[in-house]
């Protein structure tokens, strides 16, 4: 037998037990005549004493266990003399009788500790022995805990899972997908789904009602720190439903998803149309866990002899709370910020709100107090604030605005990970315009259903039509999105032909789900989740590496398995990839 008890198990209650343990070397402290061994699993660590009045040999043995070495250990568990108040097995340790090593490890590249001596490339290289860490190995049993949760959310409501296929065909819509060859169709490619859209339309069309499967999606995208080229969502569709039905729902999830795994109760969840949030805060996934809405101040700061603001599209300000006393220094340095290329401001113009009547700024040649106390009073200033304004075209503008307000809301603490502030974000443009392309594309995907309110629009002014689509953003993270769906197979083509599809082409592409909207298709919709982010943030972070046990580095590898790789000639020929041959 490997184990009687884990290493996170025995207490006080179990003193004078025989037992053994199995796990891995931590640590090992030779003090004059003991030497103790901190023994470690996935449950905790527990002490072991090795004594020179009992049994030389034994000790001797143990002084040789190198870091990581598996061992087994049976003992006799004893009070500690010395307790360790930070563990919960600190008040035992186990006086051991026989040791016995079950495999050696060679020295681990980085410490195998809470904060490590090793950095990300390291890591991912040996990302096994990462897992054994804490802050790795938590986050995943941390995700299983919310993806089990979620399971028995949606089961209790009838909700049933559902597998669809991992090998596909490609679509030109979204972002760019990853092609499999087929080696029984020559010349011929899969595509891996970057999600289970259409699949699981199909679903409602056959009568499952209320659909959800956890699936991993397949996105060639660059990456970022909330982004990976496969992930996971929490797919979910529904039938016979309206926009509201689904909120409600899904609300009811991220809601059950907080008490059962934080505690917390939340109230209903605000929401805000895709034009308030950009105009409110230049975003479209705003944190509104904290204030520095946005104030546009075309109205009083223009037509006052200063060019920049007069020529522009759109100024806007935020004020930043008690920062009126900022150096000079502190000020150009967040000029620079801001002029960053990634970010793109031209310049930035300042107020500084010193007391009531003082209020000086960078500008005060074209603006007097009484001007200056108007731009307060939009931003929302009070006295100690300071007020950033910028200007220039209104959507990039904006975009700027926002990424200032995003840093300063991280610099000055704003952005707290205890505190969760979701936020329903709704009426969704329906198409975006593309410039590279020079037309139109669907801003969520070609399937979501136009607000019927604004379909004469469709012909006249394309880009002012709304759609049923949604998004639930969390503390300033998109974690899900969906929309209510196209159902009827003329509105469906329809929307191809607004998309720039010849009908050849929609029916080369889609006419899998054309054809089956013939057959009695029920009204449905639905929404996903990206489980990935919303786990991250659910844990307090925004980076999803840590919540997914293999992830790739920020070139889309995979450093452990090296991964991609070139393949043998022989696999090449058998998939008859003959460019890729006569390259070789
Ligand atoms: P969408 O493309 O908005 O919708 O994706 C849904 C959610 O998935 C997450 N997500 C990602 N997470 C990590 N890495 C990525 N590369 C990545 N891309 C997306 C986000 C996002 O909100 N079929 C529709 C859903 C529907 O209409 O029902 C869809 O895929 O959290």
């Amino acid at each position: 037998m490997h184990r009687t008890h884990t290493c996170g198990e025995l207490r006080l209650a179990d003193l004078g037990k025989t037992v053994t343990l199995s796990g891995w070397v931590q640590k090992s402290r030779d003090l004059g005549g003991m030497t103790f061994i901190d023994v470690r699993d996935r449950y905790g660590i527990t002490q072991l004493t090795f004594n020179t009045d009992d049994d030389e040999s034994l000790r001797s043995q143990a002084r040789e266990l190198g870091r990581e070495y598996v061992i087994k250990v049976t003992g006799t568990v004893i009070e500690r003399s010395s307790k360790n108040n930070k563990i919960p097995t600190g008040e035992i340790e186990i006086k051991v009788t026989s040791l016995a090593i079950l495999n050696e490890s060679k020295l681990p590249p980085f410490t195998i500790e809470d904060e490590t001596d090793g950095g990300d490339d390291i890591r991912m290289k040996y990302r096994y022995l990462d897992i054994r860490r804490n802050p790795v190995k938590n986050s995943l049993i941390f995700r299983h805990k919310v993806t089990q949760e979620v399971r028995n959310y949606l089961s209790a409501l009838d909700f049933c899972e559902v597998e669809t296929p991992y090998l596909i065909k490609s679509t030109p819509e979204g972002a760019r997908d990853f092609i499999v060859p087929s080696r029984m169709s020559p010349g011929q490619f899969y595509a891996l789904p970057q999600s289970p859209q259409t699949f699981k339309q199909l679903l409602m069309v056959g009568g499952l009602d209320k659909y959800f499967q956890i699936v991993k999606c397949f996105r060639d995208e660059d990456l970022r720190a909330d982004r990976q080229p496969e992930f996971t969502q929490i797919d979910c569709e529904m039938s016979f439903v309206e926009q509201e039905d689904i909120l409600t729902i899904f609300e009811g999830m991220t809601r059950h998803l907080l008490k059962t795994i934080h505690g917390i109760e939340l109230d209903q969840f605000p929401r805000m149309t895709f034009d308030e949030a950009m105009r409110t805060y230049g975003n479209d996934k705003p944190d509104i866990r904290f204030g520095m809405k946005f104030g546009e101040l075309n109205e009083v700061a223009q037509h006052k002899d200063f060019a920049v603001f007069n020529t522009a599209e759109l100024v806007v300000g935020i004020a930043v709370p008690a920062a009126a006393n900022y150096t000079r220094k502190q000020i150009d340095e967040l000029v620079d910020w801001v002029k960053r290329p990634q970010v793109g401001a031209s310049g930035m113009v300042y107020a500084k709100y010193e007391a009531e009547g003082a209020i000086k700024s960078s500008v005060d040649k074209f603006y007097d107090q009484e001007d200056l106390s108007q731009w307060a009073a939009i931003t929302g200033a009070q006295v100690g604030d300071l007020i950033l304004v910028l200007s220039g075209p209104a959507n990039k503008t904006r975009a700027q605005l926002s990424a200032l307000r995003m840093e300063l809301g991280n610099r000055l603490g704003l952005r707290k990970s205890n505190e969760f502030a979701p936020l329903w974000v709704v009426d969704f443009p329906l198409l975006e315009w593309d410039e590279d392309s020079e037309r139109f594309h669907a801003m969520h995907h070609p399937f979501t259903s136009p607000k019927l309110e604004d379909m004469a629009l469709l012909d006249t002014d394309p880009g002012k039509v709304r759609a049923n689509a949604y998004d639930l953003v969390l503390n300033g993270n998109e974690i899900g999105g969906g929309s209510i769906r196209i159902h009827d197979r003329d509105m469906q083509a329809l929307m191809f032909k607004h998309l720039g599809f010849t009908p050849e082409q929609a029916q080369d592409q889609f006419g899998f789900l054309m054809n089956a909207f013939q057959f009695g298709a029920p009204p449905h919709g639905g929404l996903a989740f990206g489980l990935d982010r919303l786990t991250a943030i659910l844990g307090g972070q925004e980076t999803i590496r840590d919540f997914i046990a293999f992830p790739k580095n920020n070139s889309g590898r995979d450093v452990m398995i090296d991964a991609p790789a070139t393949i043998e000639k022989a696999q090449l020929d058998e998939l008859n990839i003959s460019l890729l041959r006569t390259q070789q």
